[in-house]
């Protein structure tokens, strides 16, 4: 048997897009007692931590505008297997994150850090929770950790 090293491994293996929503560039230092207290860069790291243990490869962005989100759904056809959403406020609002998502059919789990589902009503609806796989919401950064896991092991199932 050969052994792979993992950039090999991942060169051959799955690739997944991380997409974070508006205001999570603020996050460390925007309602810590909500999201915590790590930024979105300590988040990516451990995605990436993560993604190198699984033997895949990542691309991560964060935007504050719904169509550079929309842009980077479309964009991920024919190059990464799933998606890896936290679609933030959009996830209350966005029509077009979803249909994006839905016209793509790619794999997509939909993470939150805080629980949508005991905060104010209006967060307790998702767009997105429809056309994605799964939801992981409450578990602070562990959410985007456990939703990696969650994609990737759905991801090698199919
Ligand atoms: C969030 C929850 C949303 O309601 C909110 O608008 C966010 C972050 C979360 O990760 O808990 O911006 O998606």
């Amino acid at each position: 048997m050969t052994e792979l090293s993992s950039s090999a491994m991942a060169e051959v293996g799955l690739s997944c897009l991380v997409l974070h929503g508006p205001n999570l560039n603020l996050l460390g230092q925007r309602e810590p007692g909500i999201y915590g207290s790590q930024n979105l860069a300590a988040v990516d790291l451990m995605l990436s931590d993560e993604a190198e243990a699984l033997g895949i490869t990542l691309q991560t962005l964060q935007s504050n505008h719904e169509g550079v989100l929309v842009d980077a759904i479309q964009a991920a056809l024919g190059k990464h297997h799933g998606i890896l959403i936290n679609p933030a406020a959009y996830t209350h609002t966005s029509v077009a994150i979803r249909d994006a998502i839905a016209a793509v059919a790619l794999p997509t789990v939909e993470v939150h850090l805080s629980n949508i589902h005991r905060r104010e009503a209006f967060r307790q609806h998702s767009y997105v929770a429809a056309v994605a796989v799964g939801q992981i919401s409450g578990f602070g950064i562990d959410s985007y950790r456990l939703g990696l896991q969650a994609l990737v092991h759905y991801l090698r199932q199919v």
